[in-house]
């Protein structure tokens, strides 16, 4: 089992486009994938289809410890990826819990149990570094960090890598950022080549050589309830996703798959 938290505290760089259709392409590839929805904007689960107003169950209740995880899951038009949904319940979860002991180690201790039913656990999270952010890194072994090409931002990823570093110290040491995925990439501007090409010099081989390009069809994606390979096949968002997924299938052998450390 493999466990990624798809983090940027900058919000809009594609965490739920690459969340939603690198799921998509793993469990096409035959993995089984679980996506959890850790955003109070439920952007995730609105993709699936699902009226987010109307759950009864979500990720609130289970930081809450009200029901047990997989209480909670959906299945999607994707065989083999399933979805632990939110919506903006999950935004009181930060201060209901502001002063709850373990409040850090909440999401870990809950999906344990089911963890080692799927191959791969994708966690969308939300454009912020606040608890539930914290809660994704403890039980990640695995942190990728999609960035957006069309800004240089580096000051901020520099912020996320010490971050994820402070926690892999404190709370889960075997936490590493393994891939850092160049989105909305527009080759006609030498913006998006200079980013690359600074990014790729800071972090070296973290960075993955799978590159997404800028495409309207990923655009349009989520009103068709669908991933992009089920929306156009033929469209380079659906040609990137599935190359970005070979290259995550590629570093299994390096990558541990036991559970994350308790
Ligand atoms: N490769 C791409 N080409 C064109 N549009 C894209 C691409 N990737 C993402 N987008 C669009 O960019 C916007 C932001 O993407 P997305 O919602 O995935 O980002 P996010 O990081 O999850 O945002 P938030 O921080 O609000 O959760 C969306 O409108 C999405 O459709
Ligand atoms: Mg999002």
């Amino acid at each position: 089992m493999r466990s990624i938290a798809l983090t940027n505290q900058k919000g809009g760089v594609a965490k739920t486009t690459t969340t939603v259709n690198l799921g998509a392409c793993l469990s096409e590839m035959g993995k089984k994938v679980l996506l959890v929805d850790l955003d109070p904007q439920g952007n995730m689960s609105s993709w699936f289809g699902l009226d987010i107003h109307s759950l009864e169950k979500s990720m609130y209740n289970v930081f809450l410890q009200e029901v047990y995880f997989e209480e909670i899951l959906k299945d999607t038009c994707v065989h083999n990826l399933t979805l632990a949904p939110s919506n903006v319940a999950l935004a009181g979860v930060e201060r209901i819990l502001a002063n709850e002991k373990e409040r850090d180690l909440i999401l870990r201790k809950r999906i344990a149990p089911v963890a080692n039913n799927y191959d791969y656990i994708l966690l969308d999270c939300p454009p912020s570094l606040g608890l539930i952010t914290i809660n994704a890194l403890t039980f990640v072994k695995e942190v990728f960090i999609p960035l957006e090409t069309k800004v240089l931002a580096l000051n901020g990823l520099v912020t996320l890598v010490n971050t994820v570093q402070i926690i892999k110290e404190r709370l889960n040491h075997k936490l590493e950022v393994t891939g850092i995925i160049a989105c909305r990439f527009d080759s006609r501007t030498n913006l998006s080549n200079e980013v690359y090409k600074q990014v790729k010099e800071r972090f070296h081989e973290k960075v993955f050589n799978t590159i997404i390009r800028e495409n309207v069809r990923l655009a349009e994606c989520p009103i068709s309830s669908k991933p992009i390979t089920m929306y156009a096949p033929e469209s380079s968002g659906a040609k990137d996703y599935i190359a970005l997924a070979k290259e995550v299938v590629g570093l299994e052998t390096t990558r541990e798959k036991d559970m994350p450390e308790e």
